[in-house]
């Protein structure tokens, strides 16, 4: 098992490997001294997996209650958030229990905002089965719902006590969900790191899953030690988010996240290039490893569709938006943009003109 250790306002582990779920509850009972443990998860996770973790976790002498909602992003809203703060109530958890999410990115974003607000903040876990909860979404803190005007507009910056990531459950996984954890793999390569992207080039994610996660979790840990709450440089981390936002809002999130985050960063970074804003154009080597994995390079809505969507992300300031600007492969910069000049790019990303 590997470890990797986040100092942030609160420290905590997230321990990769293998064969964790059924040894959870001795990894939980090492950290967190609850009595009773509130597992979240959605309701194909909860086939999989719950048994598994809900054994574990009462041979280590916890009790455990359990709130299952349907599968999707779809889920992610103000309703099902509400419902699952009563059953915390119903339950009688106290701040001296504990909520477990145990699921993808929604699951993960919805129990960490529900950790964060029920009784002003009770300690929470993170159990990642997907590859993108793994490498991106259950280490850091950010937790929120989506609201109608536009994805993850209410949350909070709040860290778990431990993130669990066992790769055995990426097993099970449909190819369009690995494929979606791999766009915000590559997605650190482009950022921070040409050796990482080109070991994504060559080799096969699927064999090398442990060494992939535990990297993709030390690139974030980096980031969000020096800026938690994205004062500055966290927001590098949104690379392709704006415009993949965007697509999600646009399809009805029909369109997962990491297929409009892979094609999110094709359009930055063929916009970004044609509006002169990069030293080397890196849209084509982008897009042949998007394609490797079976990510989509463009997007099915026009600049303007996309660009009125981009309005609502809540990146969004008075005077312009933060854009993330990938420079080459493993360098981007962030750039104060006027609105004319995200047009702009959205315009020239999705165009075939030169
Ligand atoms: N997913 C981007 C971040 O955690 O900052």
């Amino acid at each position: 098992m590997e470890k990797v250790l986040v100092k942030t306002e609160k420290s905590y582990e997230c321990l990769i490997g293998r064969g964790l779920l059924k040894k959870c509850g001795s990894l939980i009972k090492e950290t967190v001294s609850a009595k009773t443990i509130a597992i979240v998860t959605d309701d194909l996770v909860d086939r999989l997996y719950s048994q598994t973790v809900e054994v574990s976790l009462k041979q280590q002498g916890f009790e455990t209650v359990k709130y299952v909602f349907k599968n999707g992003e779809a889920s992610k809203n103000i309703s099902v958030f509400s419902e699952m703060l009563e059953f915390m109530a119903q339950s009688r958890l106290t701040r001296g229990d504990c909520i477990l999410a145990l699921g993808g990115g929604v699951v993960g974003d919805m129990a960490g905002f529900c950790a964060a607000t029920y009784l002003r903040g009770v300690p929470y876990i993170q159990l990642p089965t997907t590859l993108l909860a793994m490498v991106d979404s259950s280490v850091g803190g950010k937790t929120a719902i989506d609201l109608r005007a536009g994805k993850n507009l209410a949350g909070a910056f709040y860290q778990p006590e431990l993130v669990i990531a066992d790769v055995d459950t990426l097993a099970t996984l449909k190819a369009e969900t690995f494929a979606d954890g791999m766009a915000e793999t590559i997605k650190y390569g482009v950022l921070f790191d040409r050796e990482f992207f080109d070991f994504l080039k060559e080799n096969d994610a699927s064999g090398e899953l442990e060494k992939i996660v535990k990297r993709c979790i030390e690139f974030k840990r980096d980031t969000v030690e020096r800026d938690e709450t994205e004062k500055g440089e966290r927001a590098l981390l949104n690379l392709g988010h704006t415009i993949g936002h965007a697509i999600e809002k646009c399809s009805s999130y029909t369109v997962t996240h990491g297929s409009a985050v892979a094609a999110g960063m094709c359009i930055i970074a063929k916009g970004a290039y044609r509006c002169g804003l990069c030293e080397e154009n890196i849209y084509d080597e982008l897009v042949s490893i998007l394609k490797k994995y079976g990510l989509p390079t463009e997007s099915t809505f026009t600049s303007e569709q996309l660009f009125d969507m981009a309005l609502s992300d809540k990146k969004m300031k008075s005077d312009g938006i933060t854009l993330v600007i990938p420079e080459k492969i493993g360098r981007c910069r962030l750039l104060k943009a006027e609105l004319s000049l995200l047009k702009d790019i959205i315009e020239k990303g999705t165009g075939n003109e030169d």
